[in-house]
């Protein structure tokens, strides 16, 4: 059973490239704290109930054909990663673009697909601009996209969601899972509360890092309501629009956002 493939590996392109992440567009504080927090990023994702269970869901919901071509943005630890394998283990291949090189190390050492195995590759780049480093074999176009808690990390989603629309084949869907509460009181307050009592309390308990879930809890609260994030996408041409619920503690507070791009 071979590993996945990577470009070298992220550390050494990482280092070449004179950092530990590749951010060139700002905001790069997040992304390091990504990179500290890689090796314990899977253990606090266990305590949260529903976590895989809702990504293998927005994994299904994109309803891809076999042997399809898959971009998962933003992938970290490759939690993100293992829902698609999961979902298409007949995938023709399954590309793992994130920015933080400590996360994706971690994802390239923690999958190795079993059985007839899709093509696997883990890129270190900017969501923002994933074209910049998607070359070769893993240039577009592809039969879907899956960018899990991305989205609302990148500092101009308007550039992001430009440059997403034309990586995507004709057709092809795309799924946004991501938080967003900013459409009801109920969700604003339930993710306040978990956010504050549950969540934060936590992740400094086993990360030390007080920053990192703050800025979680605040980049939630700013982050675009479902209406606002809809529109959003059809103002960039995406089409077929529409939102999935999850079930849980996350219901009204983490969606599965779909759409696509145009056949035409
Ligand atoms: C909360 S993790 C989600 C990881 C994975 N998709 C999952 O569902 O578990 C968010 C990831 O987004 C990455 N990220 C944030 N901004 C990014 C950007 N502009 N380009 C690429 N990756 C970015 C971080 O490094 C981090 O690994």
């Amino acid at each position: 059973m071979s590993p996945p493939s990577m470009a070298g590996s992220p550390a050494q392109e990482a280092s070449a490239a004179g950092a530990t992440s590749v951010f060139p567009a700002g905001r790069a504080e997040v992304i390091d704290d990504f990179d500290a927090i890689a090796r314990r990023y899977d253990l606090l994702t266990r305590l949260n109930p529903g976590y895989t269970t809702h990504l293998a869901w927005s994994a299904q919901r994109l309803h891809l054909a076999p042997h399809a071509r898959i971009l998962d943005l933003c992938c970290g630890t490759g939690l993100s990663t293992r829902a698609l394998l999961a979902t298409y283990p007949d995938a023709a291949r399954i590309v793992g673009l994130d920015a933080s090189a400590g996360m994706i190390s971690h994802a390239a050492r923690a999958i190795t697909p079993r059985g007839p195995r899709p093509q696997m590759r883990f890129v270190v780049g900017d969501a923002t601009d994933p074209a910049a480093v998607l070359t070769g074999d893993d240039a577009p176009p592809f039969d879907g996209i899956l960018m899990a808690y991305g989205i609302r990390n990148v500092p101009d989603p308007d550039r992001c969601l430009a440059n997403l629309l034309p990586l995507l084949a004709p057709g092809a869907p795309i799924c946004f899972h991501e938080y967003s509460v900013a459409d009801s009181a109920l969700a604003r307050a339930l993710w306040n509360t978990v956010s504050r009592t549950v969540i934060t309390p936590l992740g400094v308990a086993f990360t030390r890092n007080l920053r990192m879930w703050r800025y979680l809890r605040e980049s939630v609260e700013r982050f675009d309501g479902v209406t606002a994030f809809e529109e959003r996408l059809r103002r960039h041409g995406y089409v077929d629009v529409h939102t999935l619920p999850m079930n849980g503690w996350q219901r009204g507070i983490v969606h599965s956002f779909l759409a696509r791009r145009p056949r035409a």
